[in-house]
């Protein structure tokens, strides 16, 4: 099957979170499983393309943008330990500038940015003659795609067998737009756009809805979540349509790539480390200290090492952690370090931890790809206390490396993490369902209980590190989706 997979990030060329490694890891598993897959991205200007090889092709395409054209360019590269290609649309006005999105507000032209990437990557197919099976956006900034695909392209024999699915990474960031100039830019104009059309919600463009309602399926990256957002408390707005096209939509378990998430193989740890090589999770964690400047305090050695690594956003439950975690760290019961980014009043409150526990906390306010591999390493114990998780990937990285989840009971880590029970000695993490401070330290309390008892504490890791999440297993169910969507088009 040809597979045209269209996202704003792939790893390790341009990430800002789990929807790279997604956009990545799948690609990589419909090769091994026999497919041709192409994966189309934006040239970022902080994209490295010395380090990653990639290198500027002739290809150079017009892109119809409302009454007129825009030009692109099309680099290539190759997705690591694969061969799956991977172009890069250069345009300099919309990618050539620092960052991605443009968080915490996202730039004022997003809008024409990404409808602007939707439509290249149909161009930029046509000029180097793939004609995909299947087009695959992921989330609001190429949900677009959808559309373009049952109007401007219906009939173009490049895209005429293609069918559509759409992956609904989180359903917080819709991709709003202001009616006018947007319904220009994509060609569809103002008379598409009316009270309940597909296009638009609460007046004005809604490019998640309109992911929504064009895709011939629609997936979401874990079974539970798939449920929650038919219900207003996560549908953020879009429940009814989600509703609607509840017969098309399924929840796909996210993978893990374990060609980079393995403790065993891990480069950028001071000490790969398998489960019967656990004295070196050990080493990794000392060292990790002792780099940090933590090593001194001898009182401190046999306690636990509490991890995170986030994004500083409402949807991570960061909330709870500042209602909690002075406490635990006020009786010394553990160590904590983080590394996170995001929004302004949580960077404060860690700077305020830092400072107050500064033999304690360890609190990394940024975003180091090495760094998230050393802390998932060397803790003993990775917090996830999110708000609402459409999946969640630290806490599946954190199972192969020993490390055990405290997560809530929501979405995809809901379906990745069972709670341990010292009976039958089965389970990998800790779990709390309601949003709450106490349900929350009780996970933790749970959880630093079983640390101290050393049968426990070697049956639960042993058990983490069984877990097998490979992207080769979800790869293989988006096949069984794609077949589904096409067999819905004949
Ligand atoms: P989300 O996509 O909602 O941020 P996920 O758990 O799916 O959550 O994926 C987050 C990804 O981003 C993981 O690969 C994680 O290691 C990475 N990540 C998040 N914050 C940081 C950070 N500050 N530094 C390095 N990597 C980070
Ligand atoms: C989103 C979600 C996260 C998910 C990731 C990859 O960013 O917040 O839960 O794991 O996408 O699908």
């Amino acid at each position: 099957m040809n597979i045209l997979l269209l996202s704003a990030e792939v790893t390790p060329f341009a990430k800002a979170g789990g929807l790279g490694d997604v956009a990545a890891s799948l690609p990589k598993a419909w090769e091994e499983l026999g497919h041709t897959p192409i994966v189309i991205v934006p040239k970022y200007g902080h994209i490295d393309t010395r380090k990653y090889e990639i290198v500027q092709t002739e290809v150079i395409f017009s892109v119809p943008m409302g009454t007129w054209q825009e030009y692109g360019r099309l680099w290539r590269g190759v997705l690591p330990d694969s061969t799956v290609p991977v172009y890069f649309i250069q345009n300099q006005d919309y990618f050539d500038r620092e960052g991605i999105y443009g968080n915490p507000d996202g730039f004022a032209d997003n809008d024409r940015r990404f409808l602007f990437l939707t439509r290249a990557a149909f161009e930029a197919a046509r000029a180097l003659q793939f004609k995909p099976d299947i087009i695959h956006a992921h989330d609001n900034h190429t949900a677009f795609a959808m559309a373009f695909l049952k109007s401007q392209y219906r009939n173009d024999p490049s895209f005429h067998e293609a069918a559509g699915v759409f992956t609904i990474h989180n359903m917080a960031y819709q991709g709003l737009y202001e009616p006018k100039r947007a319904m220009e830019l994509t060609g569809f104009g103002m008379k598409s756009f009316y009270s309940g059309s597909w296009f638009e919600q609460h007046g004005i463009v809604n490019s998640m809805k309109t992911g929504i309602m064009f895709a011939d399926k629609i997936t979401t990256v874990s079974p539970t979540y798939s449920q929650e957002i038919r219900w207003a408390k996560y549908g953020e707005g879009l429940q009814n349509n989600l509703n609607e096209r509840g017969g098309d939509l399924i929840g796909v378990l996210n993978g893990v790539d374990y060609t980079e998430w393995d403790s065993e193989k891990d480069t950028m740890l001071y000490n790969p480390y398998s489960k019967d090589t656990l004295s070196l999770k050990e080493s990794n964690k000392q060292k990790f200290l002792r780099d940090c400047g933590l090593s001194e305090n001898e009182a401190l050695q046999n306690i636990p090492l509490v991890g995170m690594v986030t994004r500083l956003t409402d949807q991570k439950g960061i909330e709870l952690l500042e209602q909690t975690i002075e406490n635990f760290l006020s009786y010394g019961v553990m160590r904590f370090c983080i590394i996170g980014s995001g929004e302004r009043k949580y960077e404060d409150f860690l700077r305020y931890i830092a400072r107050k526990f500064p033999r304690r906390a360890l609190i990394q306010i940024g975003y180091n790809t090495e760094q998230s591999h050393k802390i998932i390493a060397a803790s003993d114990f990775l917090l996830v206390p999110s708000r609402f998780e459409p999946c969640g990937l630290t806490q599946m990285y954190a199972l192969k490396y020993g490390t055990i989840p405290i997560v809530r009971a929501t979405g995809g880590l809901a379906d990745t993490i069972e709670e341990f029970n010292p009976t039958s000695m089965t389970g990998t993490g800790f779990l709390f369902s309601a949003y709450q401070r106490k349900d929350f330290a009780a996970a933790i309390r749970r959880a630093l209980s079983v640390y101290s008892v050393q049968p426990y504490w070697n049956i639960i890791r042993a058990n983490a590190m069984e877990c097998d999440f490979s992207a080769l297993r979800s790869g293989k169910t988006y096949i069984d989706v794609f077949n589904w969507a096409r067999n819905s088009i004949r």
